[in-house]
């Protein structure tokens, strides 16, 4: 094989999601047949402590900086990962590409849809930048699976969807409080904002966009510890109900979709889920038993059976780990990373298990604002 092109990386927003993409670039060999790798050089963030976390760990890291405009300034940095709270997204993303940065951006892009305008009109006028958002889990086995049997469209009559990501960390009314569950930080879509771009990644990848939606929307716990011995407003949503009707874009037919995106959804510790019912086939895939696969293939006056299948590391990119292991979340997001390096180094390249585009950052703040909508005056409303 040819060398490899090292794209190199400054990442803005060194915390939970950009230690994960940190440690994604040093298991790189993992991946076998991938022509280019991104090389961390730069890393900045607020947090000191979280800075010399990376000097420890990555001898690539030349620059450590609290200011991400003395990062953008540095022209080693050909790519940036910025993985910041919500409220910043606007500024710092329409800085990256102005400064002519490819940006791998966190979801929601934007606090809101006017902020995901803005950013998307700076991209129009910075058409050779390269942008796609994050949402790893259409990368687990199950998810790609999905995908794929979505475009062979096996389902007869498609009779329901339903998908969601659920969480239940925040059950416990002791968790104090951060900026996820602060409105002014996080928005006004509270849990949709976290989580929907990862319930809604392959229903709007595969057109399914909701033509009514309503909107049930509950703030459960409304006051957290502070982490200073008071307590604290907890301002967002904590779990939102989707009920939608979606048309199936080629057979023109309308079909129900609900989309759960919940805090506090009792024993979930992060359970991703997708099932699609048909007259003549159906599945269902939930991170909650990543290595299994429910199908139930029909015919008239059949039984009606649904199989399991484990899937193993059923991967979309080719990796040294042998097809018998289980595949988990590091791996989703390593396969995210690859695709997101695939189709920065082959842009030509038709991506249709690929990274989420901006445009499809713009579907889904017209449905999450629909949402608000919806649960803000109890009606039905139309995205
Ligand atoms: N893809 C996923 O699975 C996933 C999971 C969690 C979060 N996220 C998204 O990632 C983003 C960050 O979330 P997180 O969980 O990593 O949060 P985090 O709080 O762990 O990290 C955010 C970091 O940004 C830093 N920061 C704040 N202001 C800054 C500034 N002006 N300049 C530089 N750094 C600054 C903070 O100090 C913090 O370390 C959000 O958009 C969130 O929605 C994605």
């Amino acid at each position: 094989m040819a060398a490899q092109r090292v794209v190199r990386f400054g990442i803005i927003g060194a915390g939970l999601m950009g230690r994960e993409f940190a440690v994604a670039a040093a298991r790189w060999a993992t991946l076998t047949g991938l022509e280019c790798r991104p090389e961390i050089v730069a890393v900045c963030d607020l947090n000191s402590e979280l800075l010399s976390w990376y000097g420890r760990n990555f001898d690539s890291v030349k620059q450590q900086t609290t200011d991400y405009r003395a990062l953008l300034e540095n022209r080693e940095v050909e790519a940036v990962y910025c993985a910041v709270p919500h409220n910043l997204h606007r500024d710092i993303y329409s800085d990256i590409i102005r400064a002519g940065k490819h940006l791998m951006a966190e979801k929601p892009f934007g606090i809101d849809r006017e902020a995901n305008g803005d950013i998307l009109s700076v991209l129009e006028k910075n058409p050779g930048v390269f942008v796609r958002c994050s949402s790893e889990f259409p990368f687990f086995p199950g998810g790609l699976r999905m995908q794929k049997l979505i475009r062979e469209n096996p389902w007869g009559r498609i009779l329901e969807v339903n998908c969601g990501f659920l969480h239940s960390s925040d059950m416990d009314y002791n968790k104090p409080i951060n900026w996820k569950r602060m409105a002014r930080y996080n928005g006004a879509y509270g849990c949709m904002g976290d989580l929907g771009m990862h319930a809604l990644h392959i229903p709007i990848r595969s057109g399914w966009l909701p033509r009514r939606l309503y909107a049930s929307l509950t703030n459960v716990v409304e006051r957290r510890p502070d982490g200073r011995g008071g307590f604290t407003a907890c301002d967002t949503w904590d779990n939102a109900t989707l009920l939608c009707e979606t048309r199936h874009p080629r057979e023109g037919y309308d079909f129900p979709l609900t989309v759960k995106t919940q805090r506090i959804a009792p024993g979930q510790t992060d359970t991703w889920y997708i099932e699609i019912l048909g007259t003549k086939y159906s599945a269902r895939y939930s991170t909650k038993y990543p290595k299994t696969f429910e199908y139930m293939s029909y015919e008239n006056g059949g039984a009606q059976e649904w199989r399991r299948e484990d899937m193993g590391f059923a991967s979309l990119y080719q990796t040294i780990t042998g097809g018998i292991f289980e595949f988990g979340f590091t791996d989703a997001i390593m396969q995210m990373w690859a695709a997101f390096m695939d189709e920065l180094c082959h842009p030509e390249k038709e991506m249709p298990y690929g990274c989420i585009r901006p445009e499809e950052t713009k579907l889904q703040h017209d449905i999450l604002s629909a949402a608000l909508k919806s649960a803000a005056k109890g009606l039905v409303v139309t995205p």
